[in-house]
C-alpha cells in the first residue's frame, strides 16, 4: 500500500469507515506495542504510537493532563481471562473514529478537537437515593476500586462495530460503596457541560445538553457494566470519554455515556439525550437487536471499522448469556 493511498483514509469522498487491510493490527502486535508503551513513561498528549500511517491518521492517545504517578502506575491493569477477544481493533483506528457530539459530529476530528480537554481536576458526584451521597475526586476513585482490563465488543446504533480493551471497574462496586436505597430503580448519568472547551455545545445549541443517559438498576448492577477509566492499557484519551465513561457492551453505543460528572439514583425512568431527541429512533433500553431495524436502516449486519468487513449482528451484541434474563420479553420489548 503506497503512502499516498494511506493518506486518503479519512477523506470524505470515501465512506468514513473505510480503511485498508494493511492498517489492521493483530492481537500479538497490540500486546507487543502495549509492552513497549509500558516500558516508557508516556504521559503527555499528542502521541501517535505504533501508528505506521500518515499524519492525518495520527491520533492523540493520551489525556492532556497526566495523572499522578501512583495512578499512572495502575495501568495496564490485569486482563480478565473471562473477557478476552482476539480480534482487537487497532488503537489508532478506534481513536480516530469517535462519536462525541460535544466536540463535533465529524468522527474523524473528535480526537483533534478534544485533545486539550482538561480532565484534571475532575470530580464525580454520586447522589440521589443513596445512603452516603459522595463526591469523588477522579484519582481517589481510580485508586479505591481495583482496575481490570476487559476486552468487549462494541456496536454503535449506526451499524459500525469494533473490539476494544477497556480498563475500569464494575459500576456495581461504586453503587455498593455508597449504598443504594430501596426506592432507587434507575441510575441517571450526566456528562460535563463546558461550552468553553466543547465547541459542539456552542455550535449545536438545539441539542438537549448536557448529554445524559440512564440504566435500570439491575442493568447497572450487572457484572458486565463497567466504569472505564482506561483503554488499550492506559488512561482514556479525551475522544473516548476521559477521565471516566460508561461501557455497557450489550447495548448500542449511545448508551455508553462519556466524561461523566454525575451519577444519580432515581425512582423513575430518567429522560435520555437521544430518546428526548427522537423517541421513535432511540429507545431507553437500546439493546443490540439484529431483528429490530432502526427506522432508517437495518440492524441485521454490522461493519467492522478496521477492515470494513460485514458480519451478522449478534443479539445483545454477543452477551445474551449474561443479560438475556434481564429482558423476559426479548431485547426490544418495552417492559
Ligand atoms: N457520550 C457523550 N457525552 N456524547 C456523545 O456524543 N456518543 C455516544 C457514546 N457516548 C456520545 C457519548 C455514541 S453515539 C457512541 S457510538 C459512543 O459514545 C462512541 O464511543 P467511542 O468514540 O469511544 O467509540
Amino acid at each position: 500500500m503506497s503512502k499516498n493511498r494511506r493518506r486518503t483514509i479519512w477523506r470524505p469522498s470515501k465512506p468514513s469507515w473505510w480503511t485498508p487491510e494493511s492498517a489492521a493490527t493483530d492481537e500479538a502486535r497490540y500486546r507487543s506495542r502495549r509492552r513497549f508503551m509500558q516500558s516508557f513513561a508516556l504521559g503527555s498528549a499528542a502521541i501517535a504510537l505504533g501508528c505506521d500511517c500518515g499524519p492525518r491518521e495520527a491520533a492523540t492517545l493520551r489525556p492532556a493532563q497526566p495523572s499522578p504517578p501512583e495512578v499512572l502506575n495502575l495501568y495496564p491493569a490485569q486482563a480478565s481471562p473471562s473477557h478476552r477477544i482476539d480480534e482487537v481493533t487497532p488503537e489508532n483506528i478506534a481513536a480516530t473514529y469517535n462519536n462525541f457530539y460535544e466536540f463535533t459530529t465529524d468522527k474523524a476530528r473528535v480526537h483533534e478537537l478534544a485533545a486539550g480537554f482538561r480532565t484534571r481536576p475532575w470530580q464525580v458526584e454520586v447522589t440521589g437515593l443513596v445512603d452516603t451521597p459522595t463526591t469523588f475526586d477522579i484519582d481517589d476513585l481510580v485508586r479505591r476500586f481495583p482496575l481490570e482490563e476487559r476486552t468487549y465488543r462494541f456496536r454503535c446504533v449506526e451499524a459500525w462495530a469494533m473490539v476494544v480493551p477497556w480498563t475500569g471497574f464494575p459500576l456495581a462496586r461504586l453503587l455498593e460503596a455508597v449504598g443504594v436505597q430501596s426506592g432507587a430503580r434507575y441510575v441517571r448519568m450526566v456528562t460535563a457541560n463546558d461550552p468553553e472547551q466543547m465547541p459542539g455545545i456552542r455550535s449545536q445549541g438545539w441539542y438537549p445538553w448536557p448529554y445524559h443517559e440512564g440504566l435500570r438498576l439491575d442493568e447497572a448492577m450487572n457484572d458486565l457494566t463497567l466504569l472505564a477509566t482506561g483503554i488499550y492499557g492506559h488512561e482514556l484519551p479525551p475522544q473516548h470519554g476521559a477521565p471516566i465513561r460508561l461501557v455497557v457492551p450489550w447495548k448500542y453505543g449511545f448508551k455508553n455515556i462519556k466524561s461523566i460528572v454525575k451519577i444519580e439514583l432515581v425512582a423513575e425512568e430518567p429522560p435520555t439525550f437521544w430518546h428526548t431527541l427522537a423517541a421513535s429512533e432511540y429507545g431507553f433500553y437500546g439493546n443490540v437487536d439484529p431483528g429490530t431495524p432502526h427506522p432508517r436502516w437495518s440492524q441485521a449486519s454490522e461493519r467492522r471499522i478496521d477492515d470494513g468487513s460485514r458480519q451478522p449482528t449478534l443479539v445483545y451484541n454477543g452477551y445474551e448469556e449474561q443479560v438475556a434474563s434481564l429482558y423476559p420479553g426479548g431485547p426490544s420489548a418495552t417492559p
